[in-house]
């Protein structure tokens, strides 16, 4: 093919994250608003391998062998071509870009891995089957993430709400009633193999007390699930709040998130937590629908680097 795009969303934690590397349920949903877009065009007048990389969103113009063999994009395009035996790629210009925010816990790393594999496949008319392409990022993730649990890789893969346990088939589930989300980004990029990491010290040092943690998260993600699928949105909200209590513990929030989150708490929202690897990145807010410009309002004035506002149904 001449020319190919592939594209993929971001995502948002809504239960459970660092426990599900544990093997605790988590829950986790796409949004839409935000993607990662990746479009490959043919060079056909230029030797075959010689692949240029464009990324203005990180500011990356490369040729493709001069990235480090560890780099993700180049990572992502060699677990392709192993995938699809090719050995040589066709000439071509890669342009990436992306309107999710890096490293900030919204999955900018899987989505434009996904959108890559996605834009590949079509570029080089290979099937490649929705599980396929979620195996494959997940290989790609374990060099952002060190001990990913795969929930990433799976939630934009394949681009609905997934009830997610590590080593599991993902399970979808029903939304009895639209779940409105804000969403408030510190603006601190923050590295999650680093928090990932501490978690995994913290654990070493005192299992005992950590898996508790662990447990304790695992049963609201429980009870989160339930709640979502029977339309218990004020519940919803206070597991939201017990989720984030448990990640304090965890260490993993941080002084502008607790911010943010009780700025939200205070302009009426129903429930907020840190949503990712935390220590930065994002926190997010259940909002009633009548609440959300309030709510960003608040964020805003409470440091917020920008909102965003999305619907889980
Ligand atoms: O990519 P992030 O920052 O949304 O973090 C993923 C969630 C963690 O549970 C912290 C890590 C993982 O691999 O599940």
């Amino acid at each position: 093919m001449a020319s190919s795009i592939g594209s993929a969303p971001a995502k948002i934690i809504l239960f459970g994250e660092h426990a599900v590397v544990y093997g605790r349920p988590a829950i986790a949903v796409p949004v839409n608003k935000l993607s990662a877009s990746v479009e490959i065009t043919a060079n056909p007048e230029l030797n075959p391998g010689v692949v240029h990389l464009i990324a203005p969103d990180i500011h990356l113009k490369s040729d493709l062998h001069d990235l480090s063999s560890d780099h993700p994009l180049r990572a992502a395009i060699q677990v392709f071509m192993a995938y699809a035996d090719i050995k040589v790629l066709p000439a071509c210009t890669i342009k990436i870009s992306s309107t999710i925010p890096v490293a900030s816990g919204m999955g900018s790393g899987a989505a434009v891995t996904v959108a890559l594999l996605r834009s590949l496949a079509g570029f080089l008319n290979a099937a490649i089957p929705e599980k396929i392409l979620s195996e494959l990022t997940f290989e790609v993730e374990k060099i952002y993430h060190g001990t990913p649990s795969g929930i990433d890789n799976t939630v934009i893969t394949y681009n609905m709400p997934v009830y997610f346990v590590k080593g599991e088939a993902p399970q979808t589930f029903g939304v009895a009633q639209p779940i409105h989300i804000v969403i408030g980004d510190t603006g601190i990029a923050s590295s999650t193999a680093a928090a990932v990491g501490d978690v995994r010290k913290g654990w070493l040092t005192d299992p005992p007390r950590f898996e508790s943690m662990f447990d304790a998260i695992g049963e609201i993600s429980r009870a989160a699930r339930r709640a979502i699928e029977d339309g218990h949105i004020q519940q919803l909200g206070k597991l939201m709040n017990d989720n984030q209590a448990v990640l304090q513990d965890l260490g993993v929030s941080s002084p502008e998130l607790n911010t943010l989150i009780d700025a939200a708490r205070f302009a009426g929202a129903l429930g907020a937590k840190l949503s990712g690897g935390g220590r930065g990145g994002n926190m997010i807010a259940l909002v009633n629908a009548s609440k959300i410009d309030d709510v960003c309002g608040e964020l805003h004035a409470a440091g917020a680097h920008q909102t965003f506002s999305t619907i889980v149904k």
